[in-house]
């Protein structure tokens, strides 16, 4: 690994066990306090700053996890998200950590929540796993941290999976819900599909220019050079009215890549 990469991991290393310490210090004595109930995942050593399991609970709520997702924590501690995912939805999940020890009690973990078949982790910088396949994102870090995963989790993730914050934001990417527990705030936000850009929009034998422009999951634009009424995108799924010449209607339809498809009409995209 080159010498400058290194350093980085390790200052953010540093960082997080300090914000850990700080920031998040509040959850440590919940955290190993809830260790030990009957109906959560044994962990012999908390980490520093480990979500408290009714958190993690409502984070898997608010992400609405269930048996056909696959959960990915970033800095996964104790692997406490990812086996309750596992044990309580029915996910798959995996663990990013870069503590070795870390992703051994989160083996042994897995295996005394008998979800070992279920969940895997690695120990891995958590800046170079890949999100294609990941339908959940969990995270407990900074938000710094938060906004260099940004563009990645943005260009990666596919439209409509979700990614859920312990506490910090994401910048200027306003969360679709957030919800309080017990004084910690959980954020939660639906990756949108990339839409921005010229299409041709056709309904029948009408059609015209659809232009979109997009600042995250915020969306306006114009039709047949007029605007957009109470445009919408919430992942692959996107709503506007628009009077192609034929009176004004609504059209909802699904993003699939460069087509948009709706009932009784379609948009293909002609420019960036
Ligand atoms: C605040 S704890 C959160 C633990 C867990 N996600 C939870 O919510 O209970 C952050 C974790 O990130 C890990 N970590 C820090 N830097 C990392 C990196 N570059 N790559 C992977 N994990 C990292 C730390 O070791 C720590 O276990």
């Amino acid at each position: 690994m080159e010498q400058g990469k290194f350093d980085l991991m390790k200052r953010l290393s540093l960082l997080l066990a300090a914000a850990g310490a700080l920031a998040l210090g509040a959850c440590q004595q919940a955290a190993n306090e809830s260790a030990g109930a009957p109906n959560d995942v044994k962990s012999a050593e908390a980490p520093q700053g480990a979500s408290e399991y009714d958190v993690v609970r409502s984070m898997l709520e608010l992400a609405n996890v269930g048996p056909n997702d696959l959960v990915v924590d970033l800095g996964s501690g104790d692997g406490r998200i990812p086996i309750l995912a596992a044990r309580e939805k029915g996910a798959r999940g995996m663990g990013v950590e870069i503590d070795q020890r870390l992703i051994q009690q989160s083996n042994t973990n897995a295996r005394e929540a008998g979800v070992a078949d279920k969940v895997s982790f690695r120990q891995e910088d958590l800046f170079v796993t890949p999100l294609n396949d990941v339908t959940v994102l969990t995270v407990f870090l900074l938000p710094e941290i938060n906004l260099q995963l940004r563009p990645k989790i943005l260009l990666q993730m596919r439209p409509g999976s979700r990614v859920v914050s312990n506490t910090f934001d994401m910048g200027d990417w306003r969360p679709d819900a957030r919800r309080e527990v017990g004084g910690t705030t959980i954020l939660m936000w639906t990756v949108p599909a990339r839409v921005e850009g010229r299409w041709r929009l056709t309904q029948g034998e009408a059609s015209g220019e659809l232009a979109l422009t997009q600042r995250y999951q915020d969306l306006s634009g114009q039709a047949g050079g007029r605007d957009l009424g109470s445009p919408s995108l919430a992942g692959d799924r996107i709503a506007f009215t628009a009077d192609l010449g034929q009176g004004a209607r609504r059209f909802e339809g699904r993003v699939e890549g460069d087509r948009i498809v709706g009932d009784g009409w379609e948009a293909v995209r002609t420019g960036g």
